[in-house]
């Protein structure tokens, strides 16, 4: 796509935006995909989550974006735990699936090789992990809600890369630009623990 011009007057620019053009702007940016999964009282639930990110390692916090009244919104409202699944790049499907409307949850998971035990969240399987959370906090914050998991249990998965979405298309990644990561001496340790946290407890 384009790049975003920012022309004219800059104090344009600051004084605020429309949904549409915030939309474009976050094109730009690469997101994680996982797939958010739970159980309430039996009935299984998941939706792709690109919102995902890790929030502190000490307690171990994670956080995620759900749209106000969707279905699983109202099912994180009821659990005392779920799951967050790390889809690895040729899952791009299960992202698809994971995203489309109007399923119920059995029909969500009567085609995804998947483990369910007790009231536990479902865990996809062929996944790069899943993290096992407890709710921690609930924010409201405009059209969405900030989900806050205690991350209480690690699920390794496969050896893998992961699935990325950019620009409106699922990705995978491509070859390291630069030892960039070990360069950041600015960086304090916290931080770079934080930046860790998936990729390495999964594995
Ligand atoms: C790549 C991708 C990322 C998404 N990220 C989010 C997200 O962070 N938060 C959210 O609420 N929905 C997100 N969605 C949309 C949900 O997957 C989808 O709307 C949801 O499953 C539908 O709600 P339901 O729970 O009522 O089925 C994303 C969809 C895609 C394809």
């Amino acid at each position: 796509m384009a790049a975003i011009e920012l022309s004219g007057n800059p104090q344009e620019h600051l004084a605020g935006v429309e949904g549409e053009t915030l939309r474009e702007t976050m094109r730009l940016i690469a997101s994680p995909v996982v797939v958010v999964t739970a159980q309430a009282d039996g009935d299984p639930r998941g939706a792709t989550i690109g919102s995902f990110t890790s929030v502190s390692l000490e307690p171990p916090l994670v956080s995620f974006n759900v749209t106000q009244g969707t279905r699983l919104h109202d099912t994180l409202t009821r659990v005392d735990r779920f799951a967050v699944n790390v889809l690895a790049v040729e899952q791009a499907p299960l992202a698809e699936h994971f995203a489309l409307p109007n399923l119920e949850g059995v029909e969500q998971f009567a085609d995804v090789d998947h483990m369910i035990e007790g009231n536990d969240p479902p865990l996809i399987m062929g996944t790069l992990g899943a993290l096992v959370c407890r709710p921690e906090t609930r924010i409201p914050v405009g059209d969405h809600i900030v989900f806050v998991g205690l991350v209480i249990g690690v699920h390794p998965g496969k050896e893998g890369l992961p699935l990325a979405f950019h620009d409106g298309s699922y990705h995978g990644l491509g070859e390291p630009v630069g030892n960039q990561f070990e360069s950041q001496s600015s960086l304090s340790d916290a931080d770079r623990d934080l930046l860790t946290l998936v990729g390495s407890e999964t594995k």
